[in-house]
């Protein structure tokens, strides 16, 4: 299908601070969507703030929900996900990761792999993504490059096949080598960065006399590059074995263009999808989506419920009615959209790849399957290893109906896990989160959405495991440890540390104790 194959679909992973946000305003600058940056993204203080939503995240400066983002270059649509860079919303990013064909590892050029570029990396890597390094911030000093290439390949296993070089050492950015054709493109820096950095092709001979030295010493180190194997390997790439590597500097737009064109050149296009049966669902079989993300109170002027739903086959139109999997019933599309930071725009027409957001959704989970004609379900979106617990009680019991509620709509969005035993009964249920900010975020909405004050009390485990209901007896009888039953039926065993764990699990070796996915 032609449109499907215009798609490239892709997040960035990165460690907060190293630019996303910066990154994605020159991306969509490049492609000539926003007309200076600043318009899209942004943070606390910094102009028009489009994707951040509430209150509390605009007061911190980050961003907690994550937008789409979709624009056309060339001949290619690129639709960008874009992810919450805090750390503790990461079971967040870990659903769009299930959304995307390719990732952009951007790493910031003085710190290389930072921790939480390192758990999106694993993320990446158990779901089978390939990814696009780009190392930020050149305009600043950093590491040396060949450096940065050594730590990627002995700290995550990745071989690193640069396309481009840059042309002076971090901190001095004149430029890039186009290690494929031998030429320089060189930069002209801009008030602020804030339109296009014009660049200019010049060939080697003219590099080397405007450059000199800095020229000499990227192409020599290109060509050691070349005698090491690390030109680029597109099948390596595809295979997670390789990753083609590009410097920039987001903030003065340099290396962007490049980046773009390895994304259309490169990165995959959305392809046939496994089904659940362990069949496929081609890209020309009719309509099929899957929700990877539901998401209420996204703003005050619009407090619905959107589920983000990733098309997997055939064409989307508005009005469409397609059938819900899981319950088999009809779900009007009427109202779907596409999300563009804060602001919606209605989508007509969605292809593979696409994301469509479709509001007053409140039958839809994350994992759902949406189909015409050919029913189909999608293996189920794995859900992380909560190293965070919370119990949490309604603080006036005469509000226990929307407190109750709160945590149902709470749960489904999965903006947490809600465990339950019965030695603590319904009232007060444990939250379990990736970050505890996800408890921030419920709190804030039992209040202000759902009218139910709650009080808080963490609990001291950090440690979940699966295992079965039987193992509640042993595991109350042990200090330390205590199993709960999340809303989907799984016992989980938790425990205050890892010690701890080891001991019971080799006093019990017939309890079955097994890591959830996502856990370290
Ligand atoms: P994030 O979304 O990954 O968290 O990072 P963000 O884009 O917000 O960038 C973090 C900081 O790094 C920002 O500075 C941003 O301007 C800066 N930055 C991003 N890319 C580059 C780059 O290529 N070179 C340099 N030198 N800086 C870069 P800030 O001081 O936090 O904000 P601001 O006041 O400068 O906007």
């Amino acid at each position: 299908m032609a449109e499907g194959s215009r798609r490239r679909t892709f997040a960035v992973i990165s460690h907060p601070d190293a630019g996303k946000s910066t990154l994605t305003e020159a991306l969509a600058l490049h492609a000539a969507v926003i007309s200076e940056a600043g318009a899209v993204h942004g943070k606390a203080g910094r102009r028009g703030t489009v994707s951040d939503w509430m209150e509390m995240e605009r007061n911190r400066g980050i961003s907690i929900t994550s937008s789409v983002l979709q624009f056309g270059y060339g001949d290619a649509v690129i639709n960008l996900l874009d992810t919450p860079g805090h750390a503790d919303f990461s079971e967040d990013t870990y659903r769009v990761l299930a959304a995307v064909d390719s990732a952009v590892m951007l790493l910031d050029a003085a710190k290389g792999l930072e921790p939480q570029t390192l758990k999106l990396f694993e993320v990446c890597r158990a779901g089978r993504v390939p990814i696009i390094t780009v190392i930020n911030k050149w305009d600043r000093p950093g590491k040396e490059a060949l450096e940065l290439l050594d730590e990627i390949e002995r700290t995550i296993g990745l071989h690193c096949t640069p396309l481009n070089w840059p042309v002076g050492i971090a901190g001095d950015f004149r430029g890039l080598l186009d290690r494929r054709t031998g030429e320089y493109v060189r930069f002209t820096r801009t008030a602020g960065g804030a339109k296009a950095a014009p660049q200019e092709v010049l060939k080697p001979v003219d590099a080397e006399e405007r450059e000199g030295d800095a020229w000499v010493t990227a192409v020599e180190e290109s060509e050691l590059l070349s005698a090491s194997d690390a030109d680029l390997d597109l099948e390596a790439y595809l295979a997670e074995q390789a990753t083609p590597v590009l410097f920039s500097s987001a903030v003065q737009n340099f290396g962007v263009r490049q980046l773009l064109d390895a994304l259309v050149e490169l990165a995959p296009a959305p392809a046939a999808k496994p089904t659940a049966d362990g069949g496929e669902r081609p890209l020309d079989a009719p309509f099929s989506a899957y929700v990877f993300k539901v998401q209420a109170g996204m703003d005050q002027a619009h407090r619905d419920k959107v589920a983000y739903a990733r098309v997997v086959s055939g064409v989307f139109e508005r009005g469409m009615v397609v059938t819900h999997e899981p319950t088999g019933k009809p779900f009007h599309t009427k109202y779907a959209q596409a999300m563009f930071g804060r602001e919606r725009t209605t989508v007509e027409t969605a292809y593979p790849g696409d994301v469509i957001g479709l509001v007053n959704a409140n039958a839809l989970r994350v994992g759902d399957a949406l189909y015409v004609d050919e029913p189909v379900r999608f293996p189920s979106i794995p859900s992380f290893a909560p190293e965070h617990f919370s119990v949490i009680r309604a603080k006036d019991t005469g509000r226990y109906k929307q407190f109750r509620r709160g945590i149902e709509q709470l749960d489904q969005e999965g903006v947490v896990q809600v465990l339950r035993s019965e030695l603590r009964g319904d009232q007060a249920p444990v939250l379990a989160a990736v970050g505890p900010m996800q408890f921030e975020v419920a709190a804030y909405r039992m209040e202000h959405e759902f009218g139910a004050v709650v009080s808080m009390e963490p609990l001291e485990y950090s440690l979940a495991m699966r295992t079965t209901p039987d193992a509640a007896d042993k595991l109350t009888r042990l200090p330390g440890a205590e199993l709960m039953v999340r809303s989907d039926g799984q016992a989980l065993a938790l425990f205050v540390n890892r010690w701890r764990y080891t001991t019971v699990k080799r006093e019990n070796p017939d309890l079955l104790l097994e890591p959830l996915v996502g856990s370290s």
